[in-house]
């Protein structure tokens, strides 16, 4: 074959978020300089200060550093036994627990289903079967139930040379051997366009086990062609109109669905994050499109889909791009409905999308924009929720105030409202109205003065403690005369978890507080400056929080990405997190991934007793050339979980974490 390209350039790895956009944000609206302030670092002062001095990075005894008499700290509310940090093939979940394959990539949805085929693999089968590259994962109770219901899944991205057989060819020359990648087909990328998206299947607890209801009524594929709507200040606007779509209100597809949420009226609300990728070709000469599309980093054409649709070509389809980007609702109670784009929520490269109620009956979205230096947002809708009517609740995210956050060194945090005519966001700086503001959010909140985060993923909102969690899961490029007091690490390899208390316990707040709950990485290297507490265990660290969940106890758990033989000697899992009392800071291992996945979901059903979890490309990795003296590639796989048979490939899984005998999963 022709056209054999290198690995690093055609390999679809989960760097791919790593290796994003890195210049995208323009401005200088940084922060407020080395203030690694006392307020918020005493903690980790403490731990510096008593941290001994750099040992191999993979091996932190943290019992060897409990000297940190300041900090006794309780050891972990959670009570199970921890699990060992490590690196093999399998899945691990602490000991009492068992953790079942639920739903994984191909399993049949539909009693048309075909079983699935790795050599027989095509759009029409996928579109019938689970996608690929589940990411978040939500429950919807069916009458109430914690033990029956819709779970909800994104499939976020594919890994060609982890899905399809012969495409990857190794080569030697000159004594260096490397990876070529063929060209995917049309097939193939048709099978690509049908395993992303989403999945919403009914599931049912039988005699303590979860299963899949094949054929459910509500059962429902959606994929990168499903017919959606854009709705909201956007719609019908200028900017979204393309040749197949004069009306601008008629999108086909959504892909790269990151995290998502579920609402308190029973819709699943789909992020679209790293949407650059799909996008191919040069904009037609000086067109007005060039400066927003280059602050998104598009099109960075990591995917082929351009080469058989010129939807995805800019040269030919200009404004398609601004077509994606958005949060999508989708109504599960009707697998015949259009999902809908919420063009209010904003645009940019949407993590997630959790929600809470505020008092006054508003709900808030907090939204996170996963790019180097980008921001933290939150959606308040303009109407109250009616939980006794819920039709009424059908067009609340069309209407409300998106804003952006500013985290000043004293510790507040200010969220700025992005509404045309208020500041900068004027037709002096380019907008003709709300729907401008909205396509190009980055540069509206670029011109606030928004505060430049260390990759904002996930953020959750805790109705227990009434406190929210953001996930910050590194920030390699930060420099040291970068940092402020809410990204207080330079080469921030590690990431780090803020909390916010929003002013008078009231979400909606114009205005909150903030600290540092936890800066991640291993505590017993002393230039990290992790700040663990010393009840925590040498498995019980974490780098790279991506994902999280709060059980109905309130308490954090938190779902890593991007560990590894390399980085952190482990891979990444889900630890449950300390936040109250003096065992604030704790951290402990209660499952980890085969090698070169990432740990999406997490949820726990509502009753706490499952918790699903979502292992996201397992077998993957970059680093395998240096791991392992070879890439990990279809015929020649690093894992081949979960069936672990000669002739079928790796498959990300949705999997049930259950605990022997029955009960919650942790008390
Ligand atoms: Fe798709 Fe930001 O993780
Ligand atoms: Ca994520
Ligand atoms: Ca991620």
């Amino acid at each position: 074959m022709t056209e054999h390209r290198s690995p690093d350039a055609r390999f679809r790895t989960s760097l791919l978020e790593e290796n994003d956009g890195p210049a995208t944000n323009p401005t200088d609206n940084r922060t407020m300089g080395e203030i690694i302030a006392a307020r918020f670092s005493r903690r980790g002062f403490l731990r510096g200060s008593l941290a001994v001095s750099a040992i191999a990075a993979t091996v932190s005894p943290l019992a060897l550093i409990s000297a940190d008499e300041a900090r006794a700290a309780e050891s972990s509310a959670f009570a199970f036994d921890e699990l060992e940090a490590g690196i093999d093939d399998k899945h691990h979940v602490a000991p009492g627990y068992d953790a079942d394959v639920l739903l994984r990539w191909g399993d049949p949805l539909f009693a048309d289903s075909p079983d699935f085929d790795p050599t027989k693999q095509s759009a029409q089968a996928q579109s019938r079967q689970f996608g690929y590259n589940n990411d978040y994962v939500g429950y919807l109770p069916i009458d109430g139930s914690a033990e029956h219901g819709m779970l909800v899944v994104n499939h976020e991205y594919t890994n060609p040379h982890l899905m399809f057989p012969g495409i990857v060819k190794i080569v030697e020359k000159d004594g260096k051997k490397s990876a070529e990648v063929a060209p995917l087909s049309k097939e193939q990328v048709d099978v690509e366009m049908a395993a992303h998206g989403g999945t919403i299947v009914e599931i049912r607890k039988d005699a303590g086990k979860w299963q899949v209801v094949r054929d459910g009524k509500l059962n429902r594929r959606i994929t990168s062609s499903t017919e959606m709507a854009l709705s909201g200040p956007v719609a019908g606007h200028d900017r979204v109109k393309t040749n197949a779509d004069p009306s601008g209100t008629k999108v086909f597809g959504t892909f790269n669905n990151c995290a998502g949420g579920v609402t308190p009226w029973g819709t699943y609300v789909m992020a679209e994050e790293n949407i650059h990728g799909y996008f191919s070709g040069e904009l037609p000469a000086d067109h007005k499109e060039a400066a927003n599309y280059k602050r998104l980093g598009i099109p960075e054409g990591a995917y082929e889909w351009a080469a058989h649709y010129d939807r995805f070509d800019l040269a030919k389809e200009p404004n398609e791009a601004n077509r994606f980007g958005w949060i999508v609702e989708v109504d599960v109670n009707d697998p015949t409905s259009t999902p809908r784009k919420r063009t209010a929520m904003g645009r940019f490269k949407h993590e997630g999308a959790e929600s809470i109620v505020a008092k006054d009956g508003r709900v808030v979205f907090y939204l996170g924009d996963d790019e180097r230096f980008d921001y933290v947002y939150k959606f308040v809708t303009k109407a109250a929720f009616n939980p006794n009517d819920h039709a009424a609740n059908k067009d609340l995210l069309d209407d409300g105030t998106l804003h952006v956050a500013k985290f000043a060194e004293d510790g507040s945090v200010e969220w700025l409202p992005i509404v045309f005519g208020q500041g900068p966001l004027t037709a002096e700086n380019g907008f003709t109205g709300q729907a401008d503001v909205l396509i190009e959010t980055r540069r509206s909140a670029d011109l606030l003065g928004a505060t430049k985060m260390d990759r904002p993923e996930d953020i959750q909102p805790n109705a227990v403690n009434g406190k929210v969690y953001v996930m910050l899961t590194n920030n390699s490029k930060r420099k040291a005369d970068q940092v402020d007091a809410a990204n207080p690490r330079a080469e921030n390899a590690f990431g780090h978890i803020i909390e916010i208390s929003e002013d008078g316990g009231d979400f909606t707040a114009a205005k909150g507080k903030w600290e540092v709950l936890l800066k991640c990485g291993d505590p017993s290297v002393a230039d990290i400056g992790a700040t663990f507490s010393t009840a925590t265990t040498a498995n019980g660290w974490f780098g790279m929080p991506d994902n999280c969940a709060v059980d109905s106890a309130g308490r954090l758990w938190v779902a890593t990405d991007g560990q590894g033989p390399k980085a952190t000697g482990r891979t990444d899992g889900l630890w449950a997190v300390d936040t109250e009392g003096s065992a604030r800071a704790t951290s402990k291992l209660f499952f980890r991934v085969p090698i070169g996945a990432e740990m999406c979901g997490p949820l726990f059903a509502p009753d706490d007793q499952t918790a699903f979890v979502a292992v996201q490309h397992p077998g993957d990795g970059g680093e395998d050339w240096e791991a392992f003296g070879r890439p990990s590639y279809y015929e020649d796989l690093s894992t081949r979980w979960p069936d672990f048979k000669p002739d079928m490939p790796v498959r990300p899984s949705v999997v049930a974490i259950t605990k022997q005998g029955g009960g919650k999963i942790a008390v």
